[in-house]
């Protein structure tokens, strides 16, 4: 079984950024919403952190949307990707974080809303409990939701837990033309997917997380999935186009050079050619479309 320490999360380049950046304006967008409608914003002073909050874009868009002044807190297990504090307002700070471990005291306890996004990659094994502990500890009065969770057990409501998550299992390359090839985007998602699942990542537990806050007490408030929409097809598509280059050329291509790949996976020439293959055939109208959970 692999963990978090053996697979780096993410590249640290620019692309990257940019890429959670596209992915976080693509979701919003499709959603209508940046942090779940059900969770009261219109309390002063609300303590509220993003786990695993990478660029902390969430935060920021939040902070703006925001008619009353919160204090926002994003961690991450990386800064890599973290603003200068200079272009941040005085109520939004990030810090390192690991989420696969239990949170230092100073946090227990502390948040009104704990936010996570776009973590699923790095959840190994089929089990988000760690991070899902984590951010429960950090959780005030011991609440909870999935885009939605109360905790139970309180008569007064205390908080609230966002989950955000993009199934990436759920993404089947669709030809607007079914009569043209999309077979090198079929071959290389097959591939990718294999791949990841040999290094532990698979992303069936998305479609129960529901079933899992519940078990760990929570009140489920809503749980829902929202295939990205057509209109934004070409956008979602491009942001797919990334998020599978980035991963080939920083992750796949360096550990196979290094001779670190399971049998029967591509060389690494291999996943360049299907690689610049996925590009023509996006281009050619290939549409790579995720569900937004
Ligand atoms: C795909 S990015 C999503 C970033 C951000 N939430 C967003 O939606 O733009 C996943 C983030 O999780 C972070 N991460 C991975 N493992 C982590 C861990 N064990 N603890 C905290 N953050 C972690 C990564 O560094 C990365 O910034």
């Amino acid at each position: 079984m692999s963990t978090p320490a053996e697979n780096p999360p993410l590249s640290h380049d620019v692309d990257t950024a940019i890429r959670l950046y596209m992915q976080h304006w693509l979701c919003t967008t499709d959603t209508g919403f940046i942090i779940h409608p059900e969770i009261p914003l219109d309390t002063e002073n609300l303590n509220i952190a993003d786990v695993g909050c990478g660029t902390g874009i969430w935060l920021i868009d939040l902070d703006r949307q925001m008619s009353r002044m919160g204090q926002l807190h994003g961690y991450d297990i990386s800064s890599a990707y973290f603003p200068p504090a200079d272009e941040l307002p005085e109520n939004i700070r990030f810090e390192t974080l690991d989420a696969t471990q239990p949170p230092p005291e100073d946090l227990i306890d502390q948040y009104d809303v704990v936010h996570l996004g776009h973590v699923g990659l790095c959840i190994r094994n089929e089990d988000p409990t760690e991070f899902l502990m984590t951010c429960i500890a950090m959780l005030s009065a011991y609440i909870c939701p999935v885009t939605c969770v109360r905790g139970l057990t309180q008569t007064e409501p205390g908080g609230y837990l966002c989950w955000d998550e993009l199934d990436t299992g759920s993404v089947q390359p669709i030809h607007s033309d079914p009569a043209a090839s999309g077979g090198h985007a079929d071959l290389l998602e097959s591939f990718g997917l294999a791949w990841l699942s040999s290094h532990g990542v698979t992303t069936r537990w998305i479609r129960t997380l529901d079933d899992t806050c519940t078990r760990y007490g929570l009140e489920v408030v809503d749980f829902k999935r929202k295939p990205a929409s057509d209109a934004l097809a070409r956008p979602w598509t491009m942001m797919q186009l990334m998020a599978n280059r980035d991963y080939i050329e920083n992750e796949i291509i360096p550990m196979t050079e290094a001779g670190k790949f399971p049998k029967g996976h591509p060389t690494a020439e291999g996943w360049r050619e299907m690689l610049k293959n996925l590009v023509r055939e996006c281009q050619g109208g290939v549409k790579l479309l995720t569900d937004i959970v």
